[in-house]
């Protein structure tokens, strides 16, 4: 006998009722892309009962009811990461709302660090596939042996691609790695990262792409390259850093997907 499928959270009828095909996440410094679209309103996280909240003192976070080239988008502001100590359902809570909430494909984006010398901070690559060190999976606990040799949909990439090439706007494509965090690397670690095949280095995207994919939603992933990988570089590895990087970035992303949303 199947088993009756049991809705995981309660959504506020707004949520409900929003009819955005389209979800997004933001990531570190990235937070910005929201001031650049036209807002219709929000839900807090708080307002989701059982929904895992950051623990970073004011980094709870919400899902905004957004407008970007007149497609209505649900953006997730501010993301959980396995570093903070929760476990890998924990953190992909935020993509079963939005599948729950009718999501049909998800944009997930990213600061990282850059591992291939032709990819430079303040450039954007979109993924092609991914490398998960985390040591876990948002699938734990239930057999669910979901294919993901496609995890970043080919369609939706070639979309990118010719969009970005018709705007005369670089973006690159590779392997994005993820770590637990939240520790940088060590240029060991970097060097054998590289040699794995990965172009740029993470702690977050991963475990939400394994859920989104488990759910039978399209993703596509993108980094914003904030810094080269530890050893890469002359200085230390500094957050203040990544943060400016990607605020300077978000101004590239949003042309993008305004050329590319009325496509989708
Ligand atoms: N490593 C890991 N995560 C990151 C980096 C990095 O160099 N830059 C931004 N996020």
């Amino acid at each position: 006998m199947l088993t009756p499928f049991v809705p995981e959270f309660v959504l506020p009828q707004r949520l409900r009722d929003y009819p955005a095909k389209i979800g997004m996440v933001l990531g570190s410094g990235l937070g910005t892309f929201v001031d650049r679209c036209t807002e219709t309103g929000q839900v807090a996280y708080e307002e989701i009962p059982n929904l895992p909240l950051s623990r970073v003192p004011g980094h709870s976070g919400r899902f905004v009811f957004a407008e970007l080239a007149g497609v209505p988008l649900l953006i997730a502001q501010g993301r959980t990461h396995l570093y903070e100590g929760l476990t890998a359902r924990q953190v992909t809570a935020g993509v079963r709302v939005m599948a729950q909430a009718r999501v049909e494909t998800l944009i997930l984006t990213n600061a990282a660090g850059s591992l291939n010398p032709a990819f430079s901070p303040g450039e954007w690559m979109m993924l092609t596939d991914h490398l998960n060190l985390t040591g876990t999976s948002p699938l734990v606990g239930e057999p669910n042996f979901v294919d993901i040799s496609e995890a970043y949909d080919p369609v939706l990439r070639a979309t990118f691609r010719q969009t970005a090439q018709a705007l005369n706007q670089p973006l690159h494509e590779g392997v994005y790695a993820s770590t637990l965090g939240p520790q940088y690397e060590t240029p060991a670690e970097i060097r054998m990262f590289r040699s794995f095949g990965a172009d740029a280095i993470g702690m977050s995207t991963v475990l939400e792409t394994i859920q989104a994919r488990a759910l039978g939603v399209k993703v596509a992933a993108f980094s914003c390259l904030t810094n080269w990988g530890a050893g890469l570089q002359a200085d230390a590895l500094d957050h203040s850093e990544v943060i400016a990087t990607g605020k300077n970035a978000a101004g590239d992303f949003v042309k993008l997907l305004s050329a590319i949303l009325p496509k989708l």
